[in-house]
C-alpha cells in the first residue's frame, strides 16, 4: 500500500486541515483568529478558488465547491483543485493532514482526497537522485474526517493504489519491460492481491493457433505471452462473467510500416490497456466485487526485424477467419481479435476491451474522451456512461454502422486489417466486432492515453485512463440488483 488513509473522529488543534466548504460561510468547528477570520472572510468574497491560512502551528486550507455546475463537474472541479494545491501542500511539508467538509455534498472529501493522492504520483524510479521536483515522496499521512464507511475508504485506497501500478507500468520502457516482463508483473499483482494468473508462452499461443499475435511477434526477438486473469469469488452474482480484454503492445514501432517524424514518441505505453485492466482486476479482489471478472492480455512488441510480418501478408487468425495485412501498424486490432475471439469459450455476459488503437480516436476527440463503439445491450451502455461521468473518465459512442464494415473488404483474404483513409476509429472497431461471437464493448482510449502535458491529477504520459470508470461500472453492476438477470 502506498498511501496511509485513516479515518478519524476528532481533529487535535495541531493538526493541518484541508476544508471543503459548500458556501461561503466558515466553518463553525474551525477556530480562527480575529485578523484570520476577516481575511477568511474576504477571500471567499473575492470567490478565489482556496484560502490559505498559516497558523502558528499548523496550516488551513479552505476549498470553495464550484456552484451552479452539474454534480459530476462539481465533483471533477474539486479533485483538480486538489492538483492545483498540490505544489503547496507539499511545501508545507506535513507529517499528516486532515481533510474534512462542511456543507459540501457526501462523497466530497473521498473525491479531494482522490484527486490529491493522483496528483501526486511520478515515475522516478531511474532517477540515481531524488528529483526536486518530483512529488512521489509525499510524506503526509491523510486523515479523513466525515461521513466515510469503511468501504468507501478500501475503494479510495484500492483505486490510487491501482493507478499508482498501472501508471508504473505505462512508463516503464520496453528495454525494461518486454511482453514476458509485463506478464510476471501482472502474476505479482494477482498473487497480492488474489486473483488467478495463468500465463500462455509461445509454444501454447502457436498450439491454439493465435495467428493475429504470432504474426505481429514475428519481428520481435522476445516471445509473446497471453495472460489470463481471473477473479472469480464464491458469492459472485453472475454465472457469464465480464471479459476484459487489453492492448499489450509493450512497445510499437509500426512494424515494417514504421512510425515516421514524432509517432513514435510515446509508443512504450501501447500497453496501456493491459495495465488498466490488471488494475480493475486488482480493484475488483481488493475490494471483493461479487462478480467473475476475467481478463485476456495478448501482449509483444511490434517491430521491424528480420522475419517481421508485411504488408500483403495473409494470415488465419484463431477463429479461422483469413485477414490481408494492409498495414503492419495496424497490430493492435490483430492481436484484440484473437483474444476477443478467445472470450467466446467463457460463453461471456458481456466483452469490454480497452485500447490504444487508433489517431482517428485522438483526432475526434482530443483528450476529453474515450471512443466508445459497441453492440451491446443499453442498459449496460447507460451504466458505463454514468460511471464515466462520475470519475470524469467520460465515454463519446461512434456508430458501428454496417456499411463501415465494407471498407475492410479484401481481394484475397476475408477482411483486411485496414480500410480508406477516412474513419479509422470505426473501422478498427468493425474490425474487431467481427471477432466477437458475444456483446462487444470497443474502447479506445488512444486520445486520453498519451498526454504530452499535465491534465490537470491525471498528469501526462499515460493516466490509466478508463480504469477508475471500469471499476466504478463494475460496482454498480454488483449493486444493482436488476441489471443481471
Ligand atoms: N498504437 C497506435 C495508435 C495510437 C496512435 C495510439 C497515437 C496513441 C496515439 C496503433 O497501433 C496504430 O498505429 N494505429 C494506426 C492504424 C492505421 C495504420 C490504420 C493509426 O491510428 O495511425
Ligand atoms: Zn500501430
Ligand atoms: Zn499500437
Amino acid at each position: 500500500m502506498k498511501h496511509e488513509i485513516l479515518k478519524i473522529s476528532q481533529i487535535t488543534d495541531k493538526q493541518s486541515v484541508i476544508y471543503i466548504i459548500g458556501d461561503d460561510k466558515i466553518p463553525e468547528q474551525l477556530k480562527l483568529g480575529k485578523a484570520e477570520k476577516e481575511f477568511a472572510k474576504k477571500q471567499l468574497k473575492a470567490k478565489e478558488e482556496f484560502v490559505f491560512i498559516n497558523s502558528y502551528n499548523k496550516c488551513i486550507y479552505l476549498v470553495r465547491l464550484k456552484d451552479g455546475k452539474d454534480h459530476y463537474q462539481i465533483r471533477e472541479e474539486l479533485r483538480k483543485y486538489a492538483y492545483n494545491l498540490r505544489k503547496l501542500i507539499k511545501e508545507n511539508n506535513h507529517s499528516e493532514l486532515v481533510i474534512t467538509s462542511s456543507g459540501a455534498y457526501k462523497g466530497a472529501i473521498e473525491d479531494f482526497a482522490e484527486g490529491l493522492i493522483l496528483s501526486f504520483y511520478s515515475f522516478e524510479k531511474y532517477k540515481t537522485e531524488p528529483d526536486k521536483n518530483g512529488t512521489n515522496n509525499y510524506p503526509s499521512k491523510l486523515l479523513l474526517k466525515g461521513d466515510i464507511s469503511d468501504s468507501d475508504i478500501n475503494w479510495l485506497i484500492n483505486v490510487t493504489d491501482a493507478v499508482y501500478f498501472t501508471r508504473d507500468l505505462i512508463n516503464e520502457p520496453v528495454n525494461h519491460l518486454n511482453a514476458t516482463g509485463l506478464a510476471n508483473e501482472i502474476k505479482k499483482i494477482g498473487d497480492s492481491a488474489g486473483f488467478k494468473v495463468e500465463v500462455l508462452t509461445k509454444g501454447k499461443i502457436e498450439a491454439l493457433k493465435m495467428g493475429g499475435l504470432l504474426a505481429v511477434n514475428k519481428g520481435s526477438v522476445d516471445p509473446p505471452v497471453f495472460c489470463i486473469l481471473d477473479w472469480h469469488p464464491d458469492n459472485c452474482l453472475n454465472k457469464s462473467p465480464f471479459v476484459l480484454v487489453g492492448k499489450g503492445i509493450v512497445y510499437d514501432t509500426g512494424g515494417l510500416n514504421i512510425k515516421t517524424g514524432d509517432f513514435m514518441t510515446g509508443m512504450k505505453g501501447d500497453m496501456a490497456g493491459a495495465a488498466i485492466i490488471t488494475g480493475v482486476l486488482h480493484i475488483a479482489a481488493k475490494s471483493g466485487i461479487p462478480l467473475h471478472i476475467i481478463g485476456l492480455v495478448p501482449s509483444t512488441d511490434n517491430r521491424p526485424g528480420g522475419n517481421a510480418y508485411t504488408q500483403g501478408d495473409i494470415i488465419t487468425m484463431y477463429n479461422k477467419m483469413s485477414v490481408e495485412v494492409g498495414n503492419t501498424d495496424a497490430e493492435g486490432r490483430l492481436i484484440l481479435a484473437d483474444a476477443i475471439s478467445y472470450a467466446s469459450k467463457y460463453t461471456p455476459e458481456l466483452i469490454i476491451d480497452i485500447a490504444t488503437l487508433t489517431g482517428s480516436a485522438a483526432n475526434t476527440f482530443g483528450n476529453q474522451a474515450i471512443a466508445m463503439m459497441t453492440n451491446a445491450d443499453r442498459k449496460y451502455i447507460s451504466l458505463l456512461e454514468e460511471s464515466g461521468r462520475d470519475v470524469y473518465e467520460r465515454l463519446a459512442e461512434l456508430p458501428l454502422w454496417e456499411e463501415y464494415g465494407e471498407l475492410l473488404t479484401s481481394d484475397v483474404a476475408d477482411i483486411k486489417n485496414i480500410g480508406g483513409r477516412v474513419a479509422g476509429a470505426i473501422i478498427a472497431g468493425k474490425f474487431l466486432e467481427k471477432f466477437a461471437g458475444f456483446p462487444l464493448v470497443h474502447l479506445d482510449i488512444a486520445g486520453t492515453e498519451m498526454l504530452r502535458k499535465d491534465d490537470f491529477y491525471r498528469l501526462k504520459n499515460g493516466p490509466g485512463s478508463g480504469l477508475r470508470m471500469l471499476s466504478a461500472f463494475l460496482r454498480k453492476v454488483a449493486a444493482d440488483k436488476t441489471i443481471l438477470k
